[in-house]
């Protein structure tokens, strides 16, 4: 039963995919919230979630920003969700929800002023493709944020390596992360680690 709710973090569907979201929304509203904190948004302007499963950072982002919230997930179970949770944000125009893939993002290049991404990075099977398709969406100087907790050590243990192994994650270090934002194109990489709960936050600008 553990088995087949964890395989459906990667592309939530079906009756476990529905008990994954709810897990989701709940277990990661600390640590979006933690991160939320510490990153600059626009005022105005458009914030993207990326891998925005149950619609849970959309609904933060719309509350503590005045900026228009676009939440991207691949997985049409997602999708619903997210709307369903977001309804009076997007009845209000501050919310849209959109099916597609971090690769293919549908967004013209230099218009998006703020990207996060909440435990989605692992599954992207082609992090150098994701993080350039991104920053072409980003305004020059605009932030993507990657927020993640199954961080592996830099001698390349961790704590998660069994399920990393088990959901055939990328399972990044920091500096692993750090390389792949730099290779990419982006500026200003910063990382925030809370050491208590393992949470991180790393950031670039386009
Ligand atoms: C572990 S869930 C996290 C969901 C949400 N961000 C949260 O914190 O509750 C990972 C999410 O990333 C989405 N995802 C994975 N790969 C993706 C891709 N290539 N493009 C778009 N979304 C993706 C999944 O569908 C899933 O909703």
């Amino acid at each position: 039963m553990i088995k087949r709710l964890t395989a459906n973090a990667r592309k939530p569907n079906g009756f476990w995919g529905k008990l994954m979201i709810k897990k989701m929304n709940a277990g990661h509203y600390k640590m979006t919230a933690w991160a939320l904190k510490k990153i600059k948004f626009p005022d105005k302007g458009i914030i993207v979630d990326i891998g925005c499963g149950g619609g849970n950072c959309v609904n933060i982002l719309s509350s503590i920003t005045n900026a228009n919230i676009v939440g991207v997930d691949y997985s049409a179970l997602c999708v619903k969700n997210a709307i369903k949770k977001n309804k009076k944000a997007i009845k209000d125009g501050r919310v849209e929800i959109l099916q597609a893939d971090v690769v293919h993002l549908p967004f013209k290049s230099n218009t998006i002023d703020c990207a996060v991404s909440v435990e989605s990075v692992y599954f992207w099977n082609d992090p150098d493709k994701a993080f350039r398709e991104i920053k072409r969406t980003l305004k020059p100087g605009g932030s993507l944020n990657i927020i993640c907790e199954m961080i592996k050590n830099e001698d390349g243990t961790g704590s998660h390596s069994q399920i990393a192994e088990f959901l055939k994650l990328n399972y990044y270090s920091i500096s692993e992360l750090k390389n792949i934002f730099i290779r990419c194109g982006f500026d200003n990489v910063q990382s925030y680690l809370e050491k208590d709960n393992g949470w991180l936050l790393i950031s670039g600008t386009a």
